[in-house]
């Protein structure tokens, strides 16, 4: 299990596990005095910089039209506040942006062309998000959609997409992580529900969390999934924890799934056995047929987190073989998530 059998020593941090370089920040920024939710967002921050992360803000995958689309949201405990964007363009630190929402404003979530304007007045750079690494996946994804249009893949072998660093970042060899049930084939081109989830616990008992992401790729231009959503891919409540969610969005949001998890936690279950009753209700609610496999399970994956009040944690994967980020000591590290379906 991966739910300790003691309380941890607080502070604590949970994450997806694409998190642990933002853990091991926030971790530093925290003993620096920085408060919770920025050292959370700060953490997030490096990773949204990263090009080489194709799920999470610079390098992100793009929209069907090749537009890199991001959402973020944030959520403060303590003023039991938050803030999110959705479908933003042209700005790489979603996460600093959703911050600015919370505080800045009454509201609670900025779409589109409105975030984008929200974030220029506030001095964030306006940039070109797609790398030529993004660019190229897409050009993949556009040539492999139909043998019918217009569109033709000369070389697959010659793509210079380089499907062995997706490989090797994620526990199964699938070629993007949260994509698919682990005995799915892999797709021809990169493909991402990816996402980052922090929630955190710090020392005084007060819970924060963010969420960050470039959504589904190839999506539908103005898609929004789970990750901004407060309720959905995350929740906090500083009287009883915070959870979130990465994986299929449009899933989670249908059972409102962090605050599914939380409302569970209060209601005595451990985090790990909140996750699993929440992926559990997923899988129940799963009716269409292209989403089932021959045996009637999900064939995505959906990995939920959750960190109760006193620093005990938890995460569980629809499917096994998924791993999450944990921060309750000195260094961050990996754990096994639990999961709902087994390997056969
Ligand atoms: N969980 C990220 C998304 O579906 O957009």
């Amino acid at each position: 299990m991966t739910t300790p059998t003691c309380t941890p020593r607080l502070p604590v941090m949970i994450g997806s596990w694409n998190a642990i370089p933002a853990i091991a920040h926030a971790a530093q920024r925290l003993q620096g005095n920085t408060p919770l939710l920025d050292a959370i967002v700060d953490g997030i921050a490096l990773v949204e910089d990263d090009p080489d992360e194709m799920s999470v803000g610079y390098g992100g995958l793009p929209n069907e039209d090749c537009v890199v689309e991001l959402d973020a949201a944030v959520m403060e405990g303590v003023s039991h506040r938050s803030g999110a964007v959705a479908g933003l363009r042209g700005v790489r630190h979603a996460a600093r942006v959703a911050l600015e929402v919370m505080r800045r404003t009454d509201h609670s979530l900025l779409v589109g062309e409105g975030a984008r304007k929200f974030a220029a007045l506030l001095g964030f750079p306006d940039e070109n998000l797609l790398t030529d690494r993004a660019r190229k996946a897409w050009l993949d994804w556009k040539a492999n959609l139909s043998e019918r249009d217009g569109w033709i893949a000369p070389d697959q072998a010659a793509s210079s997409f380089g499907t062995a660093r997706w490989a090797g970042r994620t526990p199964h060899g699938l070629t993007a992580p949260e994509m698919l049930a682990p005995d799915a084939p892999p797709p021809k081109v990169p493909f991402t529900y990816g996402t980052i989830h922090v929630s955190a616990v710090d020392a005084a008992g007060n819970l924060a969390s963010c969420t960050s992401t470039s959504g589904l790729s190839y999506k539908i231009a103005g898609r929004v999934g789970d990750s901004p959503v407060v309720g959905a891919g995350l929740y906090t409540d500083n009287s009883v924890g915070s959870a979130g969610a990465t994986g299929r969005g449009e899933s989670v949001l249908q059972v409102c799934g962090a605050h599914t998890i939380v409302q569970r936690m209060e209601a005595g279950d451990s985090p790990t056995d909140a996750c699993l009753f929440t992926l559990k209700k997923i899988a129940d609610r799963t009716r269409l047929s292209h989403l089932r496999d021959a045996k009637g399970r999900p064939t995505f994956n959906v990995t939920l987190y959750a960190l109760r009040k006193d620093g005990v944690f938890g995460a569980a994967s629809m499917h096994e073989g998924y791993e999450f980020a944990v921060l309750d000591g000195v260094a961050p590290r990996a754990a096994s998530a639990a999961w709902l379906y087994p390997k056969d």
